[in-house]
């Protein structure tokens, strides 16, 4: 394995760590009506001498949040409502019908073992780079043993495989309802891989449902970065080696999905999420919130629209 090749694979899976540690950090939030529901996050990262490891830590482990606070103003929330939105999509797509889930740029995701019981009846296909997806295998022993018999791994470079022809293989069937989470993944790809991912999602059974996050495109470029928050990402994952590098031009997402044959179902914005997930429980959100970004929930629709 050649140097370069080294890096990139030492990036996929640090930056896998890197979305648990933020889910991790959120289930340490004392008030229960903030706390992140990924009570497995801490355990999937694995032991050793890197940053995310600190979680694991008695001692240490308080002291993450108030780091990433810092580092990252505004992520933990931004995480906690991430993942609350997503779980209850994911779920509710399931109870309405999906009988596959993917979860695509898997990472150390914990739902397939998490929500393991709500998920029994579907065929789970976790989704990763080959470096990634093998040491979430290992994780995912070492923590809850064999994973349940319907989730299978897939592993794709999105920057050389083909998506559609691993998943075949794996035994995904592009023809029934499927409901797609992908998380933390959609900011860091080029357009075109993008544009490429939405395209194949639009050829799944109608009705599918593919959950994703986003930033506006105007802070992507740099034009928002006195937004709360905003200069600290696009600053820090740029010096981490994986810089944001796409989004959607800010108020223009059924436009956007539109023009990949989709429908927008609902743009969970700073407004609906802080209703919805990040109320404390004196009424009041935590503190600042992101607002350069959002959960899109998007749609292959009944019919083709025109
Ligand atoms: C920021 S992590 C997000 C992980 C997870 N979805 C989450 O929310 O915790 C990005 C994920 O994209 C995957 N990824 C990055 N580049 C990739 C590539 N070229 N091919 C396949 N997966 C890739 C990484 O392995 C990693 O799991």
């Amino acid at each position: 394995m050649g140097l370069e090749q080294a890096r990139a694979n030492r990036l996929t899976r640090s930056t896998a760590e890197g979305a648990a540690l933020m889910r991790a950090a959120g289930a340490l939030i004392d008030d229960p009506a903030l706390r992140g529901p990924d009570d497995m996050a801490a355990d999937l990262i694995g032991p050793g001498l890197h940053a995310a490891a600190l979680i694991k830590v008695p001692l240490l482990r308080h002291a993450v949040p108030v780091v990433i606070d810092r580092l990252l103003p505004g992520a933990i929330w931004f995480e906690v409502a991430r993942t609350r939105g997503m779980d209850e999509l994911l779920l509710e797509e399931v109870a309405a019908g999906a009988e596959q889930a993917i979860v695509l740029g898997a990472g150390l995701d914990s739902r397939p073992y998490r929500l393991a019981g709500e998920l029994s009846e579907v065929g789970v296909y976790e989704v990763d780079h080959p470096t990634t997806a093998a040491y979430k295998r290992d994780r995912v022993r070492a923590v809850v043993g064999e994973p349940p018999a319907n989730v299978r791994y897939v592993t794709v470079d999105f920057d050389r495989d083909d998506l559609a022809a691993e998943l075949a293989a794996a035994g995904f069937d592009p023809g029934r309802r499927t409901v797609v989470v992908w998380s933390g993944v959609a900011p860091y790809l080029a357009e075109d891989a993008v544009s490429a991912t939405l395209d194949w999602f639009a050829g799944l059974a109608p009705t599918s449902a593919l959950v994703f996050d986003y930033c506006w495109r105007e802070m992507v470029d740099g034009e928002l970065d006195h937004l709360y928050g905003a200069r600290q990402l696009r600053r820090r994952v740029a010096a981490q080696g994986e810089p944001l590098r796409s989004g959607i031009p800010r108020g223009r997402t059924a436009e956007y999905l539109a023009a990949h044959g989709l429908e927008l179902v609902e743009d969970i914005g700073l407004e609906e999420a802080t209703a919805r997930y990040l109320t404390g429980s004196d009424g009041r959100p935590p503190g600042r919130l992101w607002e350069f970004g959002g959960v899109v929930h998007a749609r292959v629709p009944a019919a083709p629209i025109r």
